[in-house]
């Protein structure tokens, strides 16, 4: 792979900008692994807490447009101390950048957790203060919140920390800029979407615990603009998530601001998509004459003046 893709975020070298999202590959290291080696471009687990849990009931996600699903899993997840073999075995096995993502019983419990996977050897931590259909819901709906559960992390481990937040906001403008005061060293936007499917035919909610987040095809506009409101606002790299399926959606990411992108329901069409993502963007770089696709971050802003700002009335 040339190195037309490469790029750092906090000191950590990533090959290209491809990233597994967190909770499409449940825990297994063997997914990883095999995920490493179709070469993409780092990795987040699934959310992992302090005890098992084994979330809501089936049914938990349903796919309710081509490419676009439903999930309420209830941060299911094995618990960190059945977890520590996991990351350690994937971090012996191949040299992919590991970022777990982590939630615990508030904002020392999520530190707890974030040390002990440091101890255990991934590269860097993603809170998750913004699953819609768990307790950590609202973290990332206020201010104060994001900055306490940021900063405790924060000064807990020596390891990069990315703040994940909720896109279930009217202006998230204010959340980021209190995850980067307090000490974030990336924004992953956007988690799920609050959203809720009902059969037509009983009106019964579909899922189990009815509300859920949706995810995939139809959330990438809204992962975009996201992208884009924060982009001017704050320094660190964002990362953009949400929809994410070819290279021209990767390129739409990075134009509204985002340094890399985090892919999950696109994992269901299997991970060919990771080449074709990766060599769709190498060949547009070379056509267009760009030595590295970070030269074109941002540049959905420079039309700003272009674009209109009120409506225009009848003559
Ligand atoms: C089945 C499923 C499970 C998920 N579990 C988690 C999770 O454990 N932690 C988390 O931060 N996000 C979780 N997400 C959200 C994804 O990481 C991502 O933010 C979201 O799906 C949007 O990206 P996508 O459209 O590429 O799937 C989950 C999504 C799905 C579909």
């Amino acid at each position: 792979m040339s190195k037309k893709l490469e790029f750092e975020i906090a000191g950590i070298k990533f090959p290209n900008p491809t990233i597994l999202a967190s909770g499409i590959l449940g825990v297994a290291p063997s997914s990883m692994i095999r995920l490493s080696k179709a070469g993409i471009g780092g990795m987040t687990t699934k959310t992992v807490g302090p005890r098992p849990r084994i979330g809501y009931s089936n049914p938990s996600i349903i796919e309710i447009d081509d490419g676009t699903y439903l999930n309420s899993v209830g941060l299911a997840n094995p618990g960190i101390e059945a977890f520590i073999p996991e990351i350690q075995e994937i971090k012996h096995t191949v040299s992919s950048p590991l970022i777990v993502s982590v939630f615990g019983d508030g904002p020392e419990g999520f530190a707890e957790i974030a040390k002990k996977a440091e101890q255990a050897g991934c590269d860097a931590i993603e809170i998750n203060i913004s699953c819609p259909h768990a307790e950590v819901a609202s973290i990332s709906l206020s201010v104060k919140l994001t900055k306490e559960f940021t900063r405790t992390v924060k000064e807990a481990v020596n390891i990069p920390v990315f703040a994940k937040l909720t896109p279930n906001i009217a202006d998230i403008v204010p959340i980021a800029k209190a995850a980067e005061e307090a000490g974030a060293d990336a924004i992953v936007v956007i988690n799920t979407v609050r959203a809720l499917a009902l059969d037509y035919k009983t009106g019964r909610p579909l899922l189990s615990h009815g509300v859920g987040g949706l995810s995939g095809k139809a959330v990438r506009p809204i992962g975009v603009r996201v992208v884009y409101e924060i982009f001017p606002h704050i320094k660190i790299p964002i990362i953009g998530c949400g929809g994410v399926y070819t290279w021209k959606d990767v390129l739409e990411y990075v134009y509204a601001g985002a340094t890399a992108v985090q892919i999950g329901s696109a994992f269901a069409e299997g991970s060919d998509i990771i080449n074709s993502i990766t060599s769709g963007l190498e060949n547009f770089l070379e056509e267009n004459q760009i030595n590295n696709l970070q030269e074109l971050r941002g540049k959905a802003h420079t039309f700003k003046d272009q674009l209109e700002a009120k409506p225009k009335e009848c003559q």
